[in-house]
């Protein structure tokens, strides 16, 4: 029987993963204090205090580098055959953003490299071809990185939900984190709750029509994953959702409440909420940041155990939605306490409101094309360093 095989199939899932965020922090409060707004709206009517902001010599690829290198610092590049890079903050029409990674990192000549796309879902169909790639074939393994910018235009209901923030994972055989199962709920909807034409840097988004097509999303993929044999609630230890701001995932949660008839709120999770109003929205990562932050600080006072079953909601605006489930491996509890992620949260540099508003204009009015060398800002070890005939040059330390 191949590595990782059994009775059930082969076992296929997240071996480890590591999560980055930007250069810069912005203090939600004093947002608040700026646009006139009561500080409560943003702290308790949307669950978030600060949002992550990027230098501008940083973007998806510089964050979702730093989070790669980390994750391959400790699992090296041994068997990796793939890197998909999932992102909604293209840079490129055409060249998929992993490709600099794949420089940057000085990954192997000898792998296939592409970009994905689905809104916020797109860390997740990342996930799920991957998996796919390591089913058929187990010894390989693939980097997935999920990495993203959420920017809305300056004093729209959007703001205060700005953030930036990636998470890389390995996905292989007899993985030592999650353990993937083979049945996942899906629900598609085509529907304008949320997107961004070519030529915009901004999302344009119908909020309250995109907070009703999230639930919708909640209750249809569970009942798919139902339908499909998937394990009951009583069986999750955790359900983790998308996080697009964190009152969000209490709306999915007593959603999923009243699909079940049963009251879950024991089984939502703080320590991912707690990490995402830190870091804001981070799109395709931000559900897989969720995890990070379940498998660093646990469920309440308690760390995950070898064996639990954990769910987790996946959603993408316009819309693709997908419930999934998996078992924890031996390696989560070795994550438990380390307090990384609040670290890398407590390092961001403190940028006042209006410098902030400065450097969203001015990224606002550079057309991406228009030639230019980036000075240094950035404490990060990737950068984006020049651009020049429409080509952009980035550089490590
Ligand atoms: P808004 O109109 O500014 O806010 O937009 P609101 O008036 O609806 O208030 C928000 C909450 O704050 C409400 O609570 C208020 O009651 C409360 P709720 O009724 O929802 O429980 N509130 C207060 N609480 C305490 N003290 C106060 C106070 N005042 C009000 N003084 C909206 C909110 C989310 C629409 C806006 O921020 C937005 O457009 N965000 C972007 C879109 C978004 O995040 N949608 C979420 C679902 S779609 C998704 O997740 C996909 C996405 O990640 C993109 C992708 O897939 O790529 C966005």
């Amino acid at each position: 029987m191949p590595r990782g095989a059994s009775e059930r199939g082969i076992s296929v899932g997240i071996h480890d993963l590591e999560v980055a965020t930007s250069h810069f922090v912005v203090s939600l409060s004093e947002l608040a204090e700026h646009n006139g707004t009561d500080p409560a709206k943003y702290l308790i009517g949307l669950g978030q205090r600060e949002m992550s902001f990027p230098a501008p010599d940083e973007d998806a690829v510089t964050i979702g580098a730093e989070a790669a290198a980390e994750l391959l610092a400790r699992t090296g590049v041994e068997g990796i055959t793939t890197l998909l890079f999932a992102t909604e903050s293209g840079i490129d029409q055409s060249k998929a953003a992993g490709l600099w990674v794949h420089r940057l990192l000085g990954l192997p000549a000898s792998m296939r490299v592409a970009e994905v796309k689905q809104a916020c879902y797109g860390g997740t169909a990342a996930l799920q071809a991957a998996a796919g790639m390591v089913a058929r074939a187990p010894q390989e393994r693939v980097l997935v990185i999920a990495s993203d910018v959420a920017r809305y235009a300056l004093d729209s209901p959007g703001e205060p939900t700005q953030g930036a923030g990636a998470v890389a994972m390995l996905v292989s055989a007899a993985p030592a984190l999650v353990e993937l199962d083979p049945v996942s709920g899906r629900f598609t909807a085509e529907v304008d709750d949320f997107w961004r034409p070519n030529g915009m840097l901004e999302a344009l988004v119908d909020g309250e029509l995109s907070v009703a097509a999230y639930l919708d999303g909640v209750e249809s993929s569970w009942l798919d994953l139902a339908a499909r044999g998937g394990p009951s609630v009583e069986r999750l230890a955790a359900i983790l959702f998308h996080q697009p701001f964190g009152k969000m995932a209490q709306k999915g949660l007593r959603r999923l409440s009243s699909v079940v008839g049963r009251d879950l709120d024991g089984a939502g999770n703080t320590a991912g909420e707690a990490i995402n109003s830190r870091m804001g929205n981070s799109y395709a990562a931000s559900v897989y940041a969720a995890l990070a932050g379940l498998l660093e600080y646990g469920l309440g006072e308690e760390p995950l155990s070898t064996g639990d079953r954990i769910g987790w909601f996946s959603y993408g605006s316009g819309s693709v939605s997908e419930f999934l489930t998996g078992t924890v491996g031996p390696a989560a509890t070795t994550r438990s306490g380390s307090g990384g992620i609040a670290a890398k949260l407590d390092a961001r540099a403190a940028l006042g409101v209006p410098e902030y508003r400065a450097l969203h204009t001015a990224r606002g009015e550079t057309p991406e094309v228009t030639d230019r060398l980036l000075p240094r800002t950035t404490r990060g070890r990737f950068r984006l360093a020049e651009v020049r005939g429409g080509a952009r040059r980035y550089e490590g330390v």
